[in-house]
């Protein structure tokens, strides 16, 4: 197989500028997030892409229809900015819309899609996020995201495919057959608890609208942001807990989301850095089968609301990886029977289990497992077959 019908095989890992900075980007932020991806460890944890959502463009084409690249944020231009991020073995993403113009207002690609697509090749860009404001209401949305894939596919270069229509128009039914990588599934995420809960809720018991080739987006991270947005809708105030943003990381690695951070990683917590370079996560992510995880209701049933959950995730090679939540206000046992799993008794296996996020084996378990779990906190296992 050669590297480009690789595209998208896993979850993409990386950093989008949109939740910390909106429209107040520019160069040298970006080439310090790049600088930050290699010092800080990011790149060696997996994350890959830097990608410069809305707000990078002059707010008129040029005479021959062509975007311009806004010359006070970006006095170098697009290219020597894709020079930097490659010259450092990472990859450049940029942002367009499906409309007559992005969220922000600014020039989308509506009708200009084939001439873009290889403005984005030769700027060298490696991903491209693709919005849904101002687009036309009598055209359908699966049309305009078929004819940029095209697009893309046909400029000449390998450019993964980020399409973000925040779940509208039955988007999972036909994402996959339109040659996109990973679609939003979810309206935007805001640096606060209830939304993640709401995001992660709308996505329960639909694992079968994610795979391989084309993921499940279930908006860029908030983990480490603390209220730090420079918007007011995002979060401007209090921000969520650690605890919570580790519950956060943990569902949408789980829920095979790709990942790409929200935050200013040149000065986040170590709490969150933590957070976001936990390897035992970041594997469960990336596995190369690239699952969905189903949902276990935990025991009793008559104890059950939907805020405390199982999530399992089957793994290449047998493992699988168990997520118990606690999306409530109090501490609650969260108990698993292994015939949920699939697993009887009568089996003779035992489960050996493994805390993702103290990274302390657990032991060998039998018939059940039933941990207590803090509000608003979860407990990540990578469980193995032992007889
Ligand atoms: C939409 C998208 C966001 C972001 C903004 C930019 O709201 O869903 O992720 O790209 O537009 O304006």
């Amino acid at each position: 197989m050669n590297a480009s019908t690789m595209l998208g095989l896993a979850p993409a890992l990386g950093w989008n500028s949109w939740n910390t900075f909106t429209w107040d980007i520019n160069e040298q932020l970006i080439r310090e997030v790049a600088d930050t991806f290699i010092s800080e460890g990011y790149k060696d944890a997996g994350y890959e892409y830097i990608v410069i959502d809305d707000c990078w463009s002059l707010k008129e084409r040029d005479a021959d229809g062509r975007l311009v690249v806004d010359p006070v944020k970006f006095p170098g231009g697009m290219k020597a900015l894709a020079d930097y991020i490659h010259a450092k073995g990472l990859k450049f993403g940029m942002y367009s819309c499906a409309g007559t113009h992005t969220c922000a207002g600014y020039p989308g690609s509506f009708e200009h899609e084939f001439q873009d697509a290889r403005q984005f090749a030769e700027w060298e860009i490696d991903y491209l996020k693709y919005d849904y404001c101002f687009k036309p209401r009598n055209i359908p949305g699966e049309l305009l995201y078929k004819r940029m894939s095209l697009a893309l596919k046909n400029s000449g270069r390998d450019i993964l495919f980020s399409a973000c229509n925040w779940g509208e128009d039955n988007v999972p039914r036909w994402i996959r057959s339109s040659g996109a990588h990973m679609y939003r599934s979810t309206p935007d995420i805001q640096d606060r608890w209830d939304s993640i809960k709401t995001l992660a809720h709308s996505q329960l018991d639909q694992e079968c609208y994610t795979g391989v080739f084309c993921h499940n987006d279930m908006d860029m991270l908030v983990v480490g942001m603390y209220g730090g947005s420079n918007d007011e809708f995002i979060g401007r105030i209090g921000g969520c807990t650690d605890t919570e943003y580790k519950t956060h990381f943990s569902l949408w690695s789980l829920m095979g989301s790709p990942l790409m951070i929200g935050c200013d990683i040149r000065k986040t917590s170590p709490a969150a850095k933590e957070i976001l370079q936990n390897k035992d996560l970041i594997a469960i992510n990336q596995d190369p089968e690239g699952r969905g995880a189903y949902r276990i209701k935990p025991e009793p049933q008559w104890f059950h609301t939907d805020e405390v959950f199982i999530l399992v995730k089957a793994l290449a090679g047998g493992d699988l990886a168990i997520g118990f939540f606690n999306m409530s206000e109090t501490r609650r046992e969260v108990s698993l029977l292994f015939w949920d799993l699939g697993l009887p008794y009568a089996s003779g296996y035992s489960l050996s289990l493994y805390d993702c996020w103290s990274h302390q084996e657990l032991g060998l378990h039998k018939e059940r497992f039933s941990p207590v779990v803090e509000a608003h906190d979860c407990l990540v296992l990578r469980a193995k077959l032992v007889d």
